[in-house]
């Protein structure tokens, strides 16, 4: 499994493991433009098997002054529990640190038990609620880490 920067070459994959990820999926053009923002990051864990790489998953970032935000992470549903996100957000936080950011952000549904889980892991915590911002009944955490 490597962790690398993803490339235009990568897009057809990311957004098949989001469409599998997600209810209301970015779209393309949403993946298209994260690519062309400076401050945006994506990296994705791929896997070659045969001569053939494929994609496992994919991590989007927001790097703006001293605040890292995770704006999206996926792994494809045939290759979870197997410690890639983990690796995607190892990759990120020590990034960040590198480049000298005070704090890492993101929002997660309350109901994502999973995700939140990953998080806390991570030494994220629950900072805020903010009601319905996916949709009623949809509360979003907000969770932060302070990097050193
Ligand atoms: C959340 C997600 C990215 C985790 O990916 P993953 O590669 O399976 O996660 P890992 O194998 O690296 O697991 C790391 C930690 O996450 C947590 N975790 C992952 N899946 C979990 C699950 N189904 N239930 C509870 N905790 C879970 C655990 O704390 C786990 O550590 P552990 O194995 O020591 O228990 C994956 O489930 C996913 O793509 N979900 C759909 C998209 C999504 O919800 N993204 C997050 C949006 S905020």
């Amino acid at each position: 499994m490597k962790i690398r920067d993803a490339t235009r070459r990568d897009l057809p994959g990311i957004v098949e493991i989001e469409r599998l990820a997600f209810d209301n999926p970015w779209s393309l053009d949403s993946f298209v433009r994260e690519l062309s923002l400076p401050f945006s990051r994506m990296i994705v864990a791929s896997q070659s098997a045969d001569g053939e790489e494929r994609l496992a998953g994919f991590l989007c970032r927001w790097l703006v002054t001293d605040e890292c935000h995770i704006l999206n992470v996926a792994v494809h549903p045939g290759m979870r529990r197997k410690g890639i996100a983990e690796r995607m957000m190892t990759n990120a936080l020590a990034e960040a640190k590198a480049r000298k950011a005070l704090v890492i952000s993101l929002e997660v549904r309350r109901s994502n038990v999973a995700a939140r889980s990953l998080y806390r892991k991570f030494d994220f915590e629950e900072r805020r609620l903010r009601k319905n911002y996916y949709g009623p009944g949809e509360d979003a955490i907000v969770m932060e880490r302070k990097l050193e």
